[in-house]
């Protein structure tokens, strides 16, 4: 089976790669299986604790196979569409900061994809939107879901009602992206932000990660119950004890960068 997904391993920073640039990285079922086995791998590396996500060529997803949803019924379309949500959680719900670093077109289910994501560095080159009401469908990748929580409600409703592509920079000023860079800084931007995280106790950015995720589906009251009960787990860990006593000596803290389970 030819790689339509790759991964590859930087130190502690695995990247993976959409690698089907002749349909812009299109999401068909060989893709998204792909995609499903490879968080499968991602999952068992315990020595990576910040993952990138891009895509090959001019693409980082221009969405969800077209071709292949055309002849789709009502079943196989909810089929679809749950399947790729469960992928896209499974990223999103990984111990590890997920970042995607999106080189070109994140539309439709791309645009979805990277919204699975914790952080969104953009090319100047990406464009970004939700066409899927053009060709007769919702957003089905949790799109109608992640995007209003992303940047409103209202936002939301005028990307996903036009269908309009918009730029990066627009994307960052609507808080859909955190940063814009130039095509050539993309990896390397990225990479320094993975590394600015690793420094870190893995075990607290992976608490932080849970807090926050878990935390924005609660009430506010239930939502700090949640945050307190995190906040003991800290004190579990030996990066506490590591993290305090290294300030309280001038030193810098060493962590033993063991990646906590999911
Ligand atoms: C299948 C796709 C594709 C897609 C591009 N291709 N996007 N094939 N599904 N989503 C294919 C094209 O058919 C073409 O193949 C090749 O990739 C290159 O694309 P071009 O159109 O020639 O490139 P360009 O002129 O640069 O235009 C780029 C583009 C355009 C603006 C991104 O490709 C485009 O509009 N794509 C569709 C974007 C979209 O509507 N996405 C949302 C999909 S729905 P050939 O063989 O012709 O050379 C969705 C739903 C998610 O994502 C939820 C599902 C449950």
């Amino acid at each position: 089976m030819s790689r339509l997904i790759k991964w590859e391993k930087e130190g502690a920073i695995g990247i993976i790669t959409i690698n089907s640039p002749a349909t812009l990285n299109a999401l068909n079922t060989q893709v998204l299986a792909q995609l499903d086995e490879c968080i499968d791998e991602v999952e068992k590396e315990e020595s990576i604790g910040v993952l990138i996500l891009t895509g090959e060529g001019k693409a980082f997803v221009a969405g969800a196979d077209i071709k292949e949803m055309l002849p789709l019924d009502a079943k196989q379309g909810e089929k679809l569409g749950a399947n790729g949500s469960r992928i896209f959680r499974r990223l999103e719900t990984l111990p590890m900061p997920v970042i995607a670093a999106i080189n070109g077109f994140a539309l439709g289910g791309g645009n979805e994809l990277a919204m699975a994501c914790d952080i969104r560095i953009a090319s100047e080159k990406a464009k970004f939107g939700q066409p899927e009401v053009g060709l007769g469908i919702t957003p089905g990748f949790a799109g109608t879901q992640r995007l209003p929580r992303l940047i409103g409600p209202a936002a939301a409703k005028e990307l996903i009602y036009t269908g309009k592509i918009i730029g990066a920079q627009e994307a960052k000023e609507l808080g859909l992206v955190n940063r814009v860079v130039a095509p050539e800084e993309l990896m390397d931007v990225a990479k320094g932000l993975a590394e600015d995280i690793l420094k870190n106790s893995w075990n607290a950015v992976a608490l932080s990660k849970k807090a926050i995720n878990d935390g924005l589906q609660l009430d506010i009251e239930s939502a700090m119950d949640l945050e307190a009960k995190i906040f003991g787990e800290c004190f579990l860990s030996p990066d506490q004890k590591e993290g305090m006593s290294a300030f309280v000596e001038k030193r810098s803290a060493k962590f033993n960068h063991s990646r906590r389970k999911a």
